[in-house]
């Protein structure tokens, strides 16, 4: 699949999502959207209404991150209104296998997020059942931390599971991905890379997503 850029609207524009989403449409490969429950997180922002408009007016396919408790009973609408990508935590959910089948057969891809402190290991049988794994590099709730490098060999170790398992397993990493951070993450075997703060606070959004994504293509892990 290549390399894939997904800005994170948590730091866009409130007030005008369906223009802040246009100006990445021509750039990014999918739109990061950061669904919080003030439960999960200390933070809240949307939920499946907002989602359902913003499939309908969105160019490109949405990839939901959700960052709330109980997704084995929340999650699925988010597929069903049309998200093409919907991320789980693996700390908030209980049946990650039914869940994932349930969001796969509503035509979502199935996504599970590990928080920086949570090991991949115990999930590595799991790969089969998922489209993707989201690595958070910070603690999740807010846009504009720092990238944490300790992340960094947990990524190494998801990428030669992926490849152990013989699947098309995307690997997503989400938090403090500027200029500064990507190449070492490209290089540690991330292929999906969401990027709020480094995208929506550039003057040409689109144009930070063309640069961060040359920096990854240079750096990436080939073979
Ligand atoms: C954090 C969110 C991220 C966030 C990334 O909890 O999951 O998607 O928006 O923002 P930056 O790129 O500013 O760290
Ligand atoms: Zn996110």
């Amino acid at each position: 699949m290549g390399i894939q850029i997904a800005p994170s609207i948590l730091n866009a524009d409130w007030a005008d999502l369906g223009g802040e989403v246009d100006r990445i449409a021509e750039a990014a490969d999918w739109v990061h959207v950061d669904v919080m429950d003030n439960h999960f997180v200390p933070n809240l922002t949307i939920g499946v209404a907002v989602v359902e408009r913003l499939v309908e007016r969105s160019r490109l396919p949405l990839d939901c991150h959700l960052m709330i408790e109980d997704p084995d009973r929340w999650a699925p609408a988010y597929a069903e209104v049309g998200a093409r990508s919907v991320t789980f935590h693996a700390e908030a959910v209980r049946a990650p296998v039914k869940l994932a089948r349930s969001l796969r057969a509503a035509g979502a891809r199935a996504g599970l997020a590990l928080r920086p402190a949570t090991p991949i290991e115990p999930y590595a049988d799991l790969l089969p059942e998922l489209d993707m794994l989201l690595l958070m590099t910070v603690e999740p709730g807010f846009g504009g931390q720092g990238f944490l490098d300790m992340v960094l060999p947990k990524i190494r170790r998801a990428r030669s599971l992926v490849a152990a398992s013989g699947g098309e397993v995307w690997l997503q990493v989400d938090g403090g991905i500027a200029a500064e951070t990507i190449e070492r993450a490209a290089r540690a075997g991330a292929d999906m890379f969401v990027a709020g703060s480094a995208v929506y606070g550039a003057d040409d959004p689109g144009q930070a997503v063309r640069e961060l994504r040359a920096q990854a293509e240079k750096a990436a892990v080939t073979g």
